[in-house]
């Protein structure tokens, strides 16, 4: 019995909670922590008492805990792991896009929302990928040069580190550098996502280099991938800094590559990008303070907007995964994501009216066109058009630190490897994010969304953005750190997250397992998880939604919640490689005989 007890808690440290199927009974020891700590449950958390990475992947999730246990803080830890991701995950992390962070910083107990989304070249316009008929030019904004908007990724890790990490640059650089040099052992599902690329990476000759083995083919999985040209960008900008990228060898490199295929990006685009920090938005949900991303990311204020809504509902009364609820967040959904289509956008550019759509008012009058037993058709809220494709590859993660600051961190190349276009002499791939924007009113963009004028293509301009970092906080610290990729499924990713937790109690393990359900308004279509009854799939037909069970599950939503001095790790199974680990686990992986619960 105390040898198995043991072979938990290593277990439990390598990250593999997700899919353990007993119980430690932890609860006894955390009376007060219904929320995090529930015997009753299927999945646990990862326990740690000096903080808590959790990553898409396993190999970035360690290079972030050992630099918690060096004493780093969240936002060493998140700036290392952000640049070791764009070595170990290649589909999502990156050095070639862009993304958001929002750190909260215990000593001066503010909340910081840095935007280093990409921006659109100079010479990018309105009309930029529409031909002579005013039509859009298929995959124009998705598989060329011309999808590439000016990348934030090194501006803005370099932001958050010399403003509040407390480490040096190449200190934190260090570890990925060491990854792409030496290799990391290729997993399942890496040998697996690259296999299917394939077709599409293969078409770009320095992609089919970096990615496959000449002759020989795919990476198989135990092999060693090896990345000597991104080692190499790497370390000029560990030595150089950031100007590296956006003014030495690497934009040259770059602008040859963009002027050689007709791209967009030009040194001036690379010399004037800026990270902006922002004001976060805020809300409040049954007592908790809901702090996330403000536009040009449409996720924070819509999740407020939603959660202001749901409200007015009992939600626990009516039970997870009921059809009820389901309903409730699929109308919920179709009045945000309408919403969203109107009136978000890049602030600098478009007035973004946030205070009004995150008005506890403005969503009670929303809320009363709910009925609880009828479909509100999306044609009868707005027109719009339906959409084909969908990428979940964009990651997130999230850290939190034994001083109690925390970080959100959701960056992106768009699409899974962005353009599938690798800069020559870089190892690096540049992102597609342009396809974010509304290349034509009425026409969706790749998640099926919807735009217009807010978020129509202008030079300088940042394309709006799903990613929806976010902090919940409970009696002012913060409780919950959560967010997901899923391209336009993020925000409903994100939203399910804070209502698993706050009406049903869950751990952040339990709620990042959960099946999911996302609508978005148009197209009219209730996409449901696998793992829902047939009981409320049939209830939710009958009240008027066009069911659609999904084949795959969306998102890969990485959790830390911290109670009474502990963290607790929740990585979603959903992604084979996710992981989520602390300073103390590290230790016990080290020493597994030192090993022991805190
Ligand atoms: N590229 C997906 C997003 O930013 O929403």
């Amino acid at each position: 019995m105390r040898s198995l007890a043991k072979k938990n808690r290593q277990l439990i440290y390598l990250g593999l909670t997700a899919t353990l199927g007993f119980s430690l009974n932890l609860a006894a020891q955390a009376p007060s922590a219904p929320a995090i700590l529930n015997s009753a449950v299927f999945h646990h958390p990862v326990i740690d008492t000096r903080g808590m990475v959790v990553t898409q992947n396993s190999i970035a999730t360690k290079v972030g805990a050992q630099i918690l246990a060096k004493g780093g803080n969240a936002v060493d830890a998140a700036v290392a792991t952000g640049f070791a991701l764009a070595v170990a995950l290649p589909r999502a992390g990156n050095i070639g896009g862009g993304g958001f962070m929002l750190i909260h910083l215990a000593e001066t107990n503010e909340t910081i929302a840095i935007d280093y989304r990409e921006k659109a070249p100079a010479a990018a316009h309105r009309d930029v990928y529409l031909d002579d008929a005013g039509n859009v030019i298929p995959n124009d904004s998705r598989f060329t040069h011309r999808a590439a908007g000016v990348p934030g990724t090194v501006a803005g890790l370099h932001h958050a580190l010399i403003n509040y990490g407390t480490m040096g640059w190449d200190d934190v650089i260090a570890p990925a550098i060491a990854l792409a040099e030496a290799g990391i052992i290729v997993s399942t599902d890496l040998a697996k996502n690259l296999a299917r690329a394939k077709r599409r990476l293969a078409r770009n000759p320095a992609s089919a280099k970096k990615f496959y083995k000449g002759e020989e083919g795919n990476y198989e999985v135990g092999e060693v991938f090896r990345q000597p040209d991104l080692a190499a960008t790497l370390a000029r900008i560990a030595t150089n800094g950031p100007q590296e990228f956006y003014a030495g060898r690497t934009a040259e490199l770059i602008v040859a590559e963009m002027a050689a295929n007709n791209g967009l990006i030009s040194m001036d685009d690379l010399n004037n990008y800026q990270v902006v920090e922002r004001a976060p938005v805020r809300g409040t949900y049954r007592g908790h303070e809901v702090v996330s991303m403000p536009p040009p990311s449409s996720g924070g204020v819509h999740i407020i907007q939603m959660l202001n809504m749901l409200e007015g509902f009992d939600l626990n009364a009516a039970g997870f995964g009921s059809a009820l609820n389901i309903h409730r967040f699929a109308e919920v959904m179709k009045y945000a994501y309408a919403d969203r289509s109107k009136h978000l956008g890049d602030p600098d550019f478009y007035h973004v009216p946030q205070d009004w759509l995150m008005d506890k008012q403005y969503a009670k009058i929303l809320a009363a066109n709910i009925s609880d037993d009828t479909a509100t058709p999306s044609k009868s809220i707005l027109p719009g058009e339906p959409g084909a494709y969908e990428s979940p590859d964009t990651t997130h993660y999230s850290i939190m630190d034994s001083m109690g600051n925390a970080v959100a961190n959701t960056y992106t190349l768009n699409f899974s490897y962005g353009s599938g276009i690798t800069v020559p002499g870089t190892g690096m791939l540049i992102n597609n994010e342009m396809d974010d924007f509304s290349a034509k009113p009425g026409v969706p963009n790749a998640y099926g969304l919807l735009g217009a004028d807010a978020n129509a293509i202008e030079a300088h301009k940042r394309p709006l953005s799903s990613m929806t970092p976010t902090i919940v906080f409970k009696e002012g610290a913060p409780w919950l750190v959560t967010g997901s990729p899923g391209g336009s499924r993020i925000i409903s990713i994100v939203l399910q997250q804070i209502i698993n937790v706050v009406d049903f109690g869950m751990n952040s393990a339990d709620a990042a397992a959960r099946p999911r359900m996302h609508h978005q308004w148009e197209p009219d279509r209730l996409q449901l998880d696998p793992g829902f009854s047939p009981d409320s799939i049939h209830l939710l037909e009958t009240m008027g939604h066009d069911v659609q069970l999904s084949t795959r599950a969306w998102g890969s939503v990485q959790n830390v919640m911290s109670q009474d001095g502990r963290f607790f790790g929740g990585a979603d199974p959903r992604a084979a490689d996710a992981a989520a680990l602390g300073p103390d686990g590290l230790e016990c992986l080290n020493n597994a005989v030192a090993c022991s619960l805190p």
